[in-house]
């Protein structure tokens, strides 16, 4: 299951995991979107179901949830992807849009770790993967409210870790830098991009490609005994 099906980076998660074998339940609040990315899947010859909901409401995500474990059996993977952000002067922070950004980023993972976990005892086991980002230690003063749920979800991951890891869950962070999607491209000219680059020890633009070999490895059986960790994907741009 990979909430934020219907974005850019989920569709390279998505791809990767089918072709190691998984049904694929996508999730995403925008229909058209995640319709499409499963279509795409469906006519490569794999498993998969786009379904509709707003990863901050559990009622429409208990209902997805659960025609996921009805369509394939149960949930072995989370993949809690689905990403909003703005970029806003602090002070100018709408509370409603602070509200938006948290369900999106942080409570979206939260709930549906919790619908999903019943499954995955069911099953023996399961893997969760969080999105997070390096902003958690850049912290970009644009990005306030982005920025404290990306935090969040590293001091979440952790704490899942330890709730889970008696049922066989691993519960790992994956932090990706600046991603060259196709929405990033066309909100930031190409050398917010390049400014980035040239900041990495490997000095070129990230792609979702450049993730896909992490993400797979976090749930697989390579990573069984690694649990609570964050990962930083960004081509060693922020280090501890
Ligand atoms: N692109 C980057 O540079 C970058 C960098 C670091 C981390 N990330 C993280 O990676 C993840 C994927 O990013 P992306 O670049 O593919 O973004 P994207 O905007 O292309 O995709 C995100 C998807 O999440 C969906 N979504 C947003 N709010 C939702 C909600 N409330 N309920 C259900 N779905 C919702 C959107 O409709 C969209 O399809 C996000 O968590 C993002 O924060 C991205």
């Amino acid at each position: 299951m990979i909430t934020g099906g219907g974005g850019d980076i989920a569709r390279h998660y998505a791809r990767a995991l089918a072709e190691a074998g998984a049904a694929i339940g996508l999730i995403d609040i925008k229909p058209d979107k995640v319709a499409d990315a499963a279509d795409a899947l469906t006519k490569a010859g794999h498993k998969a179901m786009g379904l509709t909901a707003d990863v901050g409401n559990k009622r429409q995500l208990r209902k997805a949830v659960d025609r996921i474990i009805d369509g394939f059996g149960g949930i072995d993977i989370l993949v809690n992807n689905a990403g909003y952000a703005t970029t806003i002067d602090f002070v100018d922070i709408p509370e409603e849009e602070f509200d938006k950004v948290l369900d999106a980023n942080l409570k979206g993972a939260f709930l549906l770790s919790q619908l999903a976990v019943p499954s995955m005892k069911r099953r023996g086991g399961g893997k969760i993967v969080n999105l997070t980002s390096t902003v958690s230690k850049s912290g970009p003063g644009d990005l306030v409210h982005y920025v404290a749920t990306k935090s969040g979800i590293i001091g979440m991951t952790r704490a899942l870790a330890r709730a889970l890891g008696p049922f066989n869950i691993t519960v790992n962070a994956l932090a990706p830098g600046m991603v060259a999607t196709e929405p990033i491209i066309a909100l930031y000219p190409g050398e917010v991009l390049d400014r980035s680059a040239a900041g990495r020890a490997i000095q070129r633009w990230e792609y979702g490609e450049d993730l896909v070999g992490t993400l797979t490895f976090l749930c697989s059986p390579a990573s069984d005994f690694m649990t609570g960790q964050t990962i930083f994907v960004d081509g060693g741009h922020v280090f501890d």
